[in-house]
């Protein structure tokens, strides 16, 4: 692969980088799709918890149902909204092979990255039937596994990989390291690896919000509900360790800002506000039902924990902050 990136001299790339830097959105959502989806996902036996249905392991704390397939979209958005329009934190060079996206979820992160690199061959893997169906470019299939299982069904060789893309994943991880280890084996010498996630911290720029309040207090019951159920739900603090163990090098994290509330004024933090205050509003019980009902609580007692969350993001005098961490790494070339 030559280093020379020339992303943006694609005319697609280009058009859905603008169309995504400016908040529009770029492309149908897996709701036209939704039908397709359902059908496939009918049949699994599944845990339902707080109305939404999970992977009948129980060790997916993500669901598989339309609100989460939702907020999947919309999270992608989000993050595509963070790079500028790009799709990784990665230099990918233009004539890069074969990637695979580890928890793949509805696809669209592998679909928007096969128009991007038509040369490139991408399989999306999920625990979920889940991936959209219309529009799938020729050079995207999916398959359906658990990635800390073997890896026989999507990347039976070592060596064969060229990227191998991990965003989202924190809820049905387990092991980690064991994760990496196997991304590096899987990786060809000088492959890349990406990570990305959210940071389960909140932040802001005054130092008023305390750990006592309202979100960050959530945010830690979340951890600690993590804990006891031996789920990393924070994983990007330890990742760097992870991969210097795993033996990667150029190991680099970017953190970026997602703001909370009503306080954003530059035109693109605003944008990602309202994505992350759309999420908190429609979507905050997609990861807590199973986690939740696992540790003895009810729907009732996630409910009691809303309000205060919402007074606290109205107020006006403080300006909290999340941060999404896109962690990157090398393979040595040997
Ligand atoms: C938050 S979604 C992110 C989807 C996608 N990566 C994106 O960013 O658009 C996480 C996805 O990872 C999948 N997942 C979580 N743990 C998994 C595992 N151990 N094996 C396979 N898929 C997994 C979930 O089923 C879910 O669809």
């Amino acid at each position: 692969m030559s280093e020379s990136s020339t992303r943006e001299k694609n005319r697609g790339t280009k058009d859905h980088a603008e169309s995504e830097r400016s908040g529009r959105k770029s492309v149908d959502s897996a709701a036209s799709d939704a039908g397709t989806v359902d059908q496939r996902l009918e049949g699994l036996p599944h845990i339902e918890a707080f109305g939404h249905r999970y992977h009948a392991s129980g060790k997916i704390f993500f669901p598989s149902d339309r609100a989460e397939r939702e907020r999947n979209e919309i999270q992608h958005r989000l993050f595509r909204l963070c790079l500028d329009g790009e799709l990784t934190a990665t230099r990918l060079p233009r004539d890069v092979g074969r990637i695979a996206d580890l928890g793949t979820g509805t696809g669209v992160w592998a679909v928007e990255m096969a128009a991007r690199y038509p040369q490139a061959r991408i399989v999306g893997v999920d625990v979920y039937p889940m991936q959209r169906r219309k529009g799938v470019p020729p050079n995207v299939r999916f398959a359906v596994a658990d990635v800390e299982d073997a890896w026989d069904g999507f990347a039976a060789a070592d060596a064969s990989l060229d990227f191998v893309h991990a965003r989202g994943l924190a809820g049905g991880v387990r092991d980690w390291p064991a994760l990496l280890r196997r991304a590096r084996a899987k990786l060809r010498p000088g492959g890349l690896f990406e990570m990305t996630e959210i940071h389960m911290q909140v932040f802001d720029f005054d130092g008023k919000f305390a750990e006592t309040e309202a979100f960050p207090g959530f945010l830690q019951l979340f951890r600690d509900l993590g804990a006891r159920v031996g789920m990393e739900f924070n994983p990007s603090p330890l990742a760097l360790d992870w991969l210097i163990d795993a033996d990667f090098e150029k190991i680099v994290q970017r953190s970026e800002i997602l703001p909370l509330g009503t306080w954003a004024g530059d035109e693109k933090l605003q944008a990602r506000q309202a994505l992350m205050n759309k999420i908190i509003a429609d979507h905050l019980d997609n990861h807590c039902g199973l986690l939740f009902t696992k540790c003895g609580l009810d729907k009732a007692d996630f409910e009691k924990k809303i309000p205060p969350l919402w007074e606290e993001l109205r107020r006006l005098d403080k300006r909290p902050y999340i941060t999404a961490i896109f962690t990157t790494a090398r393979k040595p070339r040997e």
